[in-house]
């Protein structure tokens, strides 16, 4: 299957797939992980380090927070966020709805939009689907995302069926927007619309069907990765991803642990998100081949083993287990940046690796054998 924007490079007996997105900043490798970066900035990390050590291939943004800070006349000035931060390859942003639900303390929802405080100072403001469409416009994002709401968990038949109906409402305005107002930086931004319906199946079924019918580059399923227990997310991405289209690409949006991205690329999922590479890592908590290791933890204190021998990372090789320890112990914020940069590149590798298997024929039988080894607190 071939359209210009993805193109499917091997499909296997189950759902997952190995594709290729091709932008104007470049091409995209799927199934993929995109680092986020919410105020412009991967959190500790230089953009060199995810280009040439971590090798991201996209990273994300946020509308929400680069609305607020540094605002859009900093943005336009700097003719977008790519320039701005100085990060050539592909962009995603995400609309801003999720954001505000998350971090406003203050939020007044309605058909026509949001209006919230700001987290950073109070201060009023409003969202609205066409100015989420407008704001993505000047961050110049190669993917930019439909305005929707997401619903918390557990949430109620009737508040489920209601939100994602005015999520399809919404929609339509951002694309009539889009429609109307042309790229501003001369290159092209894809809009993606996304799946809600909470963890109803007559929902999400009724939901998938509307977005598919979109005809849009490619489609994200949110709502989910939202206090839910992970067999229902999974259970919700395999009914979701019968309905989309298979010749678009499909992102599943704050997903995940390890385990979670290999079982969803399981289940046709080629694009996916989430802080949990990066948080988790500020807080010693590091993702490897082997496992999970605390690194506050006593038992590394004079191992000077390297930090992962399995990690793809210069990080890996150049410190030792009980180096990072002390850094964390001593609160020192290379401790940080060394576990942000080690997160990324093995979220990095382990899609990649994820591909090859693909690419090889034999992704479930590799996915069972290592998911396992990946949950193991070492
Ligand atoms: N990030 C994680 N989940 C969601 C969602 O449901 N909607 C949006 N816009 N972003 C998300």
């Amino acid at each position: 299957m071939k359209s210009n924007f993805f193109e499917i490079n091997q499909t296997t007996t189950g759902k997952a797939r190995a594709g290729t997105i091709t932008t104007d900043h470049g091409t995209i490798q799927t199934p993929i992980f995109m680092p986020v970066g919410t105020v412009a900035s991967v959190k500790t990390v230089h953009q060199r380090e995810l280009k040439d050590d971590i090798k991201a291939q996209i990273i994300l943004g946020n509308t929400y927070h680069l609305n607020l800070r540094p605002k859009m006349e900093i943005m336009q000035a700097a003719g977008g966020l790519h320039k701005f931060m100085n990060w050539d390859l592909p962009i995603l942003t995400d609309s801003g709805g999720y954001q505000v639900f998350s971090l406003s303390k203050s939020r007044k929802l309605n058909e026509a939009g949001v209006k919230f405080k700001s987290h950073i100072d109070g201060s009023t403001h409003f969202i609205s689907p066409e100015i989420s469409m407008e704001i993505q416009r000047q961050i110049g994002a190669d993917i930019f995302m439909a305005f929707d709401e997401c619903t918390p968990y557990p949430c109620e038949y009737n508040l489920a069926k209601k939100s994602m109906e005015m999520t399809h409402r919404w929609l339509k305005r951002c694309i009539k927007w889009t429609e109307e107002n042309p790229e501003m930086y001369g290159y092209q931004q894809k809009l993606f619309p996304i799946v809600q319906g909470s963890t109803y199946s007559d929902l999400r079924k009724k939901s998938a069907e509307f977005i598919s019918e979109q005809n849009a580059a490619g489609n994200a399923i949110g709502g989910l990765s939202v206090g839910e227990p992970e067999d229902e997310m999974y259970r919700i991405t395999d009914e979701v991803t019968d309905i989309l289209p298979k010749d678009k690409p499909r992102y599943l949006m704050g997903v995940g642990t390890p385990w979670n991205i290999l079982e969803t690329i399981g289940l046709g999922i080629d694009m996916m998100d989430c802080v949990m590479p990066t948080r988790n890592a500020r807080n010693a908590m590091l993702f490897t081949w082997q496992g999970v290791m605390n690194m506050k933890n006593k038992k590394w204190e004079s191992d000077f083993s390297p930090l992962d021998e399995f990690g793809t990372s210069y990080v890996d090789s150049d410190y030792s287990k009980a180096y990072v320890r002390h850094l964390f112990v001593a609160k020192e914020y290379l401790g940080k940046q060394i576990a942000s940069v080690h997160n990324l590149a093995f979220y990095l590798d382990l899609v990649r690796v994820a591909r090859q298997h693909i690419l090889a024929g034999d992704f479930y039988e590799w996915k069972e054998s290592i998911v396992p080894t990946l949950k193991q607190r070492l």
